[in-house]
């Protein structure tokens, strides 16, 4: 019997053990490919304020919280797994390429500096001696400094390695079931029957969490929303993020890595729909050629659709549920990177203390199902 088992090891499920580990906590960590979700096609985006959007006040201050903590996530994972963290600090540059693209931008500056956020206002020459390979064609743009990026794929990495050394015992295997006994969350059973029992199980499956079997219909509202990314390689041709609106298409252009570049993303209502199409790959490839047009010079290694698990009102899922024993940390949609050290902590200080931080308050499952769950009576 441990004390946790988490269900999921994409960038959240293995923060959240990994910071659960460094507790004290017992815990165990169960997936049959981890990183091989949503993690995946991450683009490793940090970037509440170019992302603000109406209406979504409480997930801005939560994206924010977290922004906050990830120069010291990054170090300390640095520091305890050995590998490499890559912060990008160049800021995040927004353009657009038509008329109607600059209003757009205006109006989301007018709502950024309505909520005292840091952005400002670039002509199509300011936006070219930032990034000099944007094409003649940008109508001008906007910056914010304060919006960052990270390799999503070596942050996988690091957590794995970090989560082995803090004592996590990873499971390689799918989790077939939740094991629900006296109506509590009492462990995970594997596909090929095994169970492993736990006093809390974190749900941590991104888009398949609704599935699991166990999970109380209705409890973990979450939809796959597919997203399609590609990967370019070659000579370096950004500083640092360049988002893009292209005749109202969004697009953005992150580079990583060594001469790495992350062009994404749809945003697709299709259900578990994983096929890449013809048609994505090109609005991609063409937008970003639009933006930047050394962009097609560059090797196209990689195409691929995943899926975002995204809730009702695009905010994440967080502590306790309906099913005592049974915490959640999932439904992160677009913010799986950026929300990852915020969604580690308040989930480890819940798990070892039992109660939930102030800042995930609003993130329970409770705003939708007006249950407030709890963690009481252990498993015996
Ligand atoms: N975070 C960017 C996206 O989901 O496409």
């Amino acid at each position: 019997m441990t004390d946790v088992v988490v269900a999921g090891g994409g960038v959240i499920g293995l923060a959240v053990a990994w910071r659960a580990a460094l507790t004290g906590l017992s815990v165990a960590l169960v997936d049959d490919a981890p990183g091989d979700g949503a993690s995946r096609a991450a683009a490793g985006m940090l970037a509440p304020v170019t992302e603000a959007a109406y209406g979504e006040h409480q997930l801005l201050a939560l994206s924010r919280a977290s922004l906050e903590r990830w120069p010291s996530f990054a170090a300390e994972l640095q520091e305890a797994s050995g590998c490499p963290v890559p912060l990008s600090t160049a800021g995040t540059l927004l353009v657009g390429v038509d008329a109607d693209d600059l209003v757009a931008i205006g109006e989301l500056h007018a709502y950024q500096r309505e909520l005292g956020l840091a952005a400002d206002r670039l002509t199509p020459r300011e936006c070219r001696r930032r990034e000099p390979s944007l094409s003649t064609r940008i109508r001008g743009g906007l910056v914010v400094p304060g919006d960052h990026s990270v390799d999503p794929r070596a942050l996988h990495a690091a957590l794995v390695v970090a989560a082995a050394v803090a004592g996590v015992h990873t499971v390689p295997a799918r989790a077939a079931e939740l094991v629900v006994q006296a109506g509590r969350a009492c462990g995970v059973e594997l596909a090929d029957g095994t169970q492993l029992p736990a006093d809390t199980v974190v749900l941590a499956m991104g888009a398949d969490s609704s599935r699991l079997p166990g999970v109380p219909a209705g409890a973990v509202p979450v939809r796959p929303v597919k997203g399609q990314i590609l990967r370019l390689r070659g000579a370096p041709v950004l500083a640092g993020t360049v988002r893009a609106l292209v005749r109202g298409r969004a697009v953005y252009l992150v580079p990583y890595g060594v001469g790495w570049l992350a062009v994404g993303a749809t945003v697709e209502e299709l259900g578990y729909d994983a096929r890449v199409t013809a048609g994505a790959v090109l609005d991609l490839l063409r937008d970003a050629a639009e933006v930047v047009p050394a962009s097609t010079e560059l090797e196209l290694v990689e195409t691929l659709a995943r899926f975002r698990p995204g809730t009702p009102d695009n905010a994440p899922l967080l502590g306790p549920c309906v099913l005592p024993g049974l915490v959640l940390a999932t439904g992160h949609h677009r913010n799986g990177v950026l929300l990852t050290p915020v969604t580690a902590d308040v989930t480890a200080t819940l798990l070892a203390t039992g109660v939930l931080p102030e800042v995930a308050a609003p993130f329970t499952a409770a705003r939708f199902s007006g249950v407030t769950g709890d963690l009481v009576a252990p498993c015996s």
